[in-house]
């Protein structure tokens, strides 16, 4: 049972409970016979958010807190790792225990310890690894190993209480972008990537380049809500059938148009240079995802990961999926970008299958997506 303390935070928990065991008993879940499934602290420390979360079946947040890291690396321009790790021994107790407290519950009433241990840098992945092992030990708890990737797709399931596989994803962070065959909550496909840089990578550089403050994404964004989106033809790349994504062309694209236009003393209009960027970031990835949806004759479409906060993002596949009679899924700003929840909600699906890690487990910087790779 839920430690008594909690219940009220919970209520809703018990509600979802039914159908959850009912999807995870479809998943070919091994589910004992008890009230609640899961009880799990996450913990997420892959980049420059350190963020520790008490998530509840899955579904239900009872805490989520997230430490940014942004301002010290603001000035740098970008995330400088050791600092990232740095911070990150600082702020991961602290940040643990604020976790257990909002939820209302000790490190002894929870049921498994969920850590993120790839992709990610490895240094702060690292501090992430080690505190989940030796809390995992100190308690006896279980400890399990999550993808940060499929962190970003589950953080839907948090937003969007019936939601249920399958569905295709489109994962667009800092390093990230892909797209994926959500067939079942344990069996993730991979259908395609970017060849060269992410697109939230690519909205990094060019605010960089622009003079704009990081993260440069949501900069970019405001910027072009100014600007004319059919000034510049920037290029779009890869179009054709397949469901791969490169941004390196159209980042070249953009730095070529600034610096001949400095090199010629024009005065650049930086609204239009974000607005026309934008929404050739924005064709490639809603032709893509669209493309996907089609040919595995899906109904609903998922976005996850930083840029899914992206308005034109936001808007564009709104109206694309209206018009097809889709349905689209994205997380709202908070369960975006990243954030210990999400963690925690794709290790409950681990945990009712009895996906356990053991303290052997180490970081994989280049940990990929995908289980099964039926796209190639
Ligand atoms: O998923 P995330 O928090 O971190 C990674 O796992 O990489 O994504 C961060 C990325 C950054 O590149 C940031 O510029 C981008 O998401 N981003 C946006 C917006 N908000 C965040 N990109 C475009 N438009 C936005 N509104
Ligand atoms: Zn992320």
């Amino acid at each position: 049972m839920l430690p008594s303390g909690s219940l009220a935070v919970v209520s809703g928990v018990i509600g979802t409970r039914k159908s959850d065991r009912q999807t995870a008993l479809a998943a070919g879940g091994k589910v004992e016979e008890r009230d609640r499934l899961s009880l799990i602290l996450g913990l997420e420390t892959s980049c420059d958010e350190t963020s520790a979360a008490v998530v509840a079946d899955g579904r239900a947040i009872l805490s989520n807190i997230i430490s940014s890291q942004i301002d010290f690396h603001q000035k740098f321009g970008g995330v400088v790792p050791e600092i990232a790790s740095r911070k990150h021994i600082e702020n991961v107790i602290p940040v643990v225990h604020q976790a257990l407290e909002e939820a209302g519950i000790r490190l002894e009433e929870v049921d498994a310890i969920a850590v993120t241990y790839g992709p990610g840098l490895v240094g702060a992945l690292l501090v992430g690894v080690a505190a989940a092992k030796a809390m995992a030990f100190a308690a006896g708890k279980k400890l399990l190993a999550v993808n940060h990737l499929e962190g970003h797709i589950f953080a839907n399931f948090l937003a969007h209480k019936t939601l249920e596989p399958p569905f295709i994803a489109l994962v667009v962070s800092g390093g990230h972008t892909s797209l994926v065959f959500i067939e079942d909550y344990n069996r993730l496909n991979l259908l395609g990537q970017t060849r060269d840089d992410a697109a939230g990578e690519a909205f990094d550089k060019i605010a960089r380049v622009m003079g704009l403050p990081y993260p440069g994404g949501p900069q970019i964004d405001r910027l072009a809500q100014d600007g004319n989106p059919q000034a510049i033809k920037f290029p779009r790349a890869l179009v054709g059938n397949n469901y791969e994504f490169s941004f390196s062309g159209l980042k070249s694209a953009v730095l070529n148009y600034l610096n001949s236009a400095r090199q010629q003393g024009q005065t650049v209009n930086h609204a239009d240079v974000a607005a026309s960027f934008q929404v050739a970031v924005v064709d490639s990835l809603v032709s893509k995802t669209l493309q996907a949806v089609s040919d595995y004759g899906m109904k609903k479409v998922v976005v996850a990961g930083g840029v899914a906060a992206n308005s034109l993002l936001r808007s564009t596949l709104t109206k694309s999926c209206a018009n097809r009679g889709l349905s689209l899924f994205y997380p709202p700003q908070e369960l975006c970008t990243d954030n210990a929840a999400m963690i925690a909600c794709r290790a409950h699906y681990q945990y009712i299958t009895g996906n356990f890690a053991d303290l052997r487990l180490n970081a994989v910087p280049s940990l990929a997506l995908t289980y099964e790779n039926i796209g190639q």
